[in-house]
């Protein structure tokens, strides 16, 4: 199966003022096209074809790095549309609030380590909520990495290459990280993601 790329699940310019349209032009209309289209350009005619999303960034990771990055990247940015939403942030569904609070210690524990994880990774990459053995856990990762590689299930993941944030907050991660948090965050499709990898 090709890859594609999904309409934005809102209109590019819905999330304003803490992502722009000009910002969600650029980043869904082209970097994210672009690994579709170098992704399927990749894995023509290789053992990746025909294979689900899931399984070629899986079985590419450490063995085929042009298949690997672009279908990394599609894979991140598929969930990374869907993790945002307008007038996002605010109250976390019960059930998730009482594992993030079992796991940090508090809601604001939680957060600070997120915000620490995407300030932290050097160049490009991801911060992550991620479950694994059960638990939930906070983690970076560099350039199209996911918890996926690494044996856990991301539940959310902010996007932290500055094709992600430079349009709207120039050097300023640390702004651009507490704003996904407290006004973009979609915490339905969170929930929605962590029950269903705790089942
Ligand atoms: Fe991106």
């Amino acid at each position: 199966m090709s890859f594609t790329l999904p309409d934005l699940p809102y209109a590019h310019d819905a999330l304003q003022p803490f992502m722009s349209k000009e910002t969600l032009e650029y980043h869904h209309d082209k970097h994210h096209l672009a690994y579709v289209t170098n992704g399927n350009n990749a894995i023509k005619g290789t053992e990746f074809e025909g294979k689900s999303l899931e399984e070629i960034v899986k079985g590419s990771h450490g063995k085929n790095p042009a298949v690997f990055n672009n279908a990394g990247q599609h894979y991140n940015h598929l969930h990374f549309w869907k993790w945002m939403k307008p007038n996002g942030g605010g109250k976390i569904p019960g059930a998730l609030e009482k594992a993030i609070v079992d796991s940090f210690g508090s809601v604001g524990k939680f957060k600070e380590d997120f915000v620490a994880a995407g300030v932290g990774q050097f160049g490009s990459g991801w911060a992550w909520l991620e479950v694994k053995d059960g638990k939930l856990a906070v983690s970076k990762t560099p350039n199209g990495e996911s918890p996926l590689v690494h044996g856990a299930t991301p539940i959310l993941g902010v996007d932290v290459w500055e094709h992600s944030y430079y349009i709207d907050y120039r050097n300023r991660r640390p702004d651009y990280l507490k704003a996904f948090l407290e006004s973009l965050v979609n915490w339905d499709y969170v929930a929605e993601r962590f029950d269903a990898a705790a089942k």
